[in-house]
């Protein structure tokens, strides 16, 4: 199934709505503005890579919408549509990198016809997409050498297929040893309170047949004390440059347990989610979202008195001193992770 792709007319794009799995599997054309930030937004597309992905068709398909054929009246206006787009989601920092990406097709077309640069901004988002599939594949390749058959691994949130192109980062090992005949049991956790892991990660994987079990999230430790756990592995939203990571809320203190319980703890996300800008954690803006996502969502009944006061980060950030290896399409980063990280960008420059 492909979660993200163009409509026949290349007017819209059409998304497997993930806010509502595992019971429908619904797809949702999308055209205006409104839509497009809101599928973002509302997590109807979800996933860092998989946002990224969709911000750059979402900028295709309002580059598109632009009326006229002066150059500077469209860039103004492709500009604008580039800062809406923007502000759906703070952490993932794959929007930021495709919205870059998509902007500098346009500033380096300056001399070329609009119609000419909307060919090219639909050309770079398929590329982008295409890209993707081969650096999912090639994380998978690098994470399947960290597990054996019969490994037990957990994970948290959703790192699949869906919230990538294909194969998915965290989950991308598990399914290409599938693939090749492995043998994998996995904990996955619900992950509160959106349940990504428990509504999306469980379905991607008994889909594929694999051995999954769905624990509350506080449930990891008992998990990891009782020795069912070999190793974990969680995607991620933005890498530091000195690899600290930020990923789904929970992910910091199941990396402390990993720790503890001498359980090697793994992130795994293209090169793309690595802001080299950003110089540590602390710097990486936590999307904080609307305190009804844990009140009333996924109740039949409210689950907290009216008023309540929330505190709802979406995500955290995990201390790169608690992570065994950063898996990329270019391989296993481990520390010291400032070194690491720099020497992947140069080689990447030089290239
Ligand atoms: O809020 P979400 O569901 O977009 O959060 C997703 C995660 O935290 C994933 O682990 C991360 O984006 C990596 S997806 C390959």
């Amino acid at each position: 199934m492909q979660n993200i792709r163009l409509s026949k007319d290349h007017c819209s794009v059409i998304i497997l709505d993930q806010t509502r799995l595992p019971n429908e599997e619904t797809y949702c054309t999308l055209r205006t503005r409104r839509e497009l930030f809101d599928a973002i937004y509302t997590l109807q597309v979800r996933g860092a890579p998989a946002i990224g992905i969709f911000a750059a068709f979402a900028l295709y398909i309002l580059a598109s919408d632009i009326k006229t054929d002066n150059y500077a009246a469209f860039d103004q206006a492709f500009d604008e549509a580039v800062a809406y787009l923007k502000t759906a989601r703070p952490t993932a920092v794959n929007l930021f990198w495709a919205a870059k990406r998509m902007r500098n097709i346009v500033k380096s077309n300056a001399g070329v016809s609009v119609i000419e640069i909307v060919d090219l901004l639909k050309k770079e988002a398929l590329r982008i997409q295409q890209e993707d599939i081969a650096m999912c594949r090639a994380i998978a390749e690098h994470g399947l050498r960290l597990l054996k058959d019969g490994s037990r691994i957990l994970t948290h949130c959703n790192a699949g297929p869906l919230a990538t192109s294909r194969y998915g980062t965290a989950l991308g090992p598990i399914l290409l040893g599938k693939e090749r005949g492995l043998h994998f049991k996995v904990y996955a956790d619900e992950t509160r309170p959106l349940l990504q892991g428990a509504r999306i990660t469980t379905y991607e994987l008994s889909c594929a047949g694999i051995d999954v079990t769905l624990i509350c999230d506080n449930m990891a430790a008992a998990v990891m004390q009782r020795g069912l756990v070999d190793a974990v592995f969680v995607g991620c939203d933005r890498v530091a440059a000195n690899g600290d990571v930020a990923n789904k809320i929970g992910t910091s203190g199941l990396a402390v347990l990993a720790s503890h319980y001498k359980i090697p703890f793994y992130v795994l996300g293209p090169s793309s989610t690595i802001d080299i800008s950003c110089p540590n954690g602390d710097h990486i803006d936590i999307e904080e979202r609307d305190g009804a996502e844990i009140c009333e969502q996924y109740f039949t009944q409210r689950m907290a008195p009216e008023g309540v006061r929330c505190y709802n980060p979406a995500f955290d950030v995990t201390d790169n001193a608690l992570i065994t290896g950063i898996v990329t399409e270019h391989g296993i980063l481990t520390a010291p992770y400032t070194e690491q990280i720099q020497a992947l960008f140069h080689r990447q420059e030089a290239h």
